[in-house]
């Protein structure tokens, strides 16, 4: 019923009063979609505090946390570029290609877990990887600890961050206070204002577009407050894409199981700040996100979405660019004698 009646009012063969029309394409979207929420959110043991938030920032943004002094959390997932580094796939240590796409950490907190196979459960998890990762920052925790131990400016936020522990400057520490920060970088868009009653907040066409998006099953994978960001279904689902987006090598979420249902298996991305964000896909291998949304509708739904249907998709997507809360670049302790120097 809902369908028909979208598909009636999107076809413009129905005529409610204004009002009206925009409720039911509202009533239905909320059944499926949930506006950001205004404050940041809790996260599993880990209070947030603004002493751990300001902390989590120095270190994302400060490279000693990388053996070589040359990476830190922001080269790959620059806030001033919408939270990703808008590569094919990452350059991390000596330079080195990593093998999948950078995702965006804004709105990050809110994805049921973490990477484009999920193998972290959430943000603490997930920022001890890179700093380890011989593709990403090469570190070694213990380096990591004596890096920061050495800067008495960072023993002193480390113990302002956790106070009545004896040991605060610890590995474990430092990814809370990064999933802290995280956890603040939340951009409500258009999207939200609308889902929150505003009708004037997207267009004519986003309007359509959202209700394609809904009839033609996209919402049946990217749903919830991240439009995405849960759930995981094989890449091709109805139909593989070719290997030059999908290559062969990479087998998603069967490296996490070992189950052989889950070759090819992905997270649904979340869809939040999408046309910020290209090149798509986990190979990064499509830099036109009209062209993303066509493949997703032959890969996904078996469908061959025409130019229009397309078109307004896309328009409905971006109403999902938001705004980002004001991130003052930090200024970083200085390093001392003790600090461990830069290795190649
Ligand atoms: C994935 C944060 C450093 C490249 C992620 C995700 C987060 C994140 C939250 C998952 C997002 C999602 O699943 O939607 C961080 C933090 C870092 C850091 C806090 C610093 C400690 C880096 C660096 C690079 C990088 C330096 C590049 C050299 C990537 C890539 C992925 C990723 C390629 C996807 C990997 C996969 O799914 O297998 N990062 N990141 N990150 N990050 Fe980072
Ligand atoms: C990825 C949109 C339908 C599952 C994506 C991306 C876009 C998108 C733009 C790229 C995200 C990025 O690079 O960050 C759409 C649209 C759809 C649709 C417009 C409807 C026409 C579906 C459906 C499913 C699904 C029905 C589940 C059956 C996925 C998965 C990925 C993804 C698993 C990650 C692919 C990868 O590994 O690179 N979607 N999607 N999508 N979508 Fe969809």
């Amino acid at each position: 019923m809902k369908t028909m009646l979208s598909a009636l009012l999107l076809a413009g063969a129905v005529s409610l009063p204004a009002g009206a029309s925009a409720d039911v394409l509202r009533d239905q979207a909320l059944e499926i979609f949930k506006p950001l929420p205004s404050t940041v959110p809790a996260v599993k043991d880990n209070r947030i505090t603004p002493d751990k938030i300001d902390l989590g920032k120095a270190l994302f943004f400060d490279t000693r946390l990388s053996a070589s002094g040359v990476f830190s959390c922001n080269s790959c997932h620059n806030l001033a570029t919408g939270g990703d580094d808008n590569l094919e796939t990452s350059i991390g240590h000596g330079w080195q290609k990593g093998p999948r796409n950078a995702p965006t950490v804004l709105n990050s907190v809110l994805n049921e877990a973490q990477f484009w196979d999920g193998r972290a459960e959430d943000l603490k998890a997930q920022a001890k990887g890179p700093i380890q990762a011989g593709v990403e920052m090469a570190n070694k925790p213990a380096l990591v600890e004596g890096t920061l131990k050495s800067m008495p400016a960072y023993v002193e936020a480390f113990g302002k961050a956790f106070p009545n522990e004896a040991a605060p400057v610890t590995f474990d520490n430092m990814a809370k206070a990064i999933e802290a920060f995280e956890a603040t970088l939340l951009t409500p868009a258009p999207f939200d204002a609308w889902l929150n009653g505003d009708d004037e907040a997207l267009s004519a066409e986003q309007k359509q577009g959202l209700a394609l998006f809904m009839d033609k099953g996209c919402a049946a994978c990217h749903s919830g407050v991240n439009v995405g960001g849960h759930g995981y279904y094989p890449f091709g689902v109805v139909e593989k894409p070719g290997a030059n987006i999908l290559p062969a090598g990479d087998k998603g979420r069967f490296a996490v199981t070992k189950t052989a249902d889950d070759e090819y298996v992905y997270r649904a991305s979340p869809l939040r700040n999408i046309a910020l964000t290209a090149p798509y896909f986990h190979s990064g291998k499509v830099w036109d996100l009209q062209q993303a949304v066509g493949i997703m509708g032959t890969a996904q739904l078996g469908e061959e979405l025409d130019e229009e249907e397309a078109r307004l998709i896309t328009a409905f997507l971006g109403s999902l660019t938001g705004t980002m809360p004001p991130v003052i670049y930090p200024v970083l302790p200085a390093e001392t004698e003790t600090t461990p120097r830069p290795s190649a």
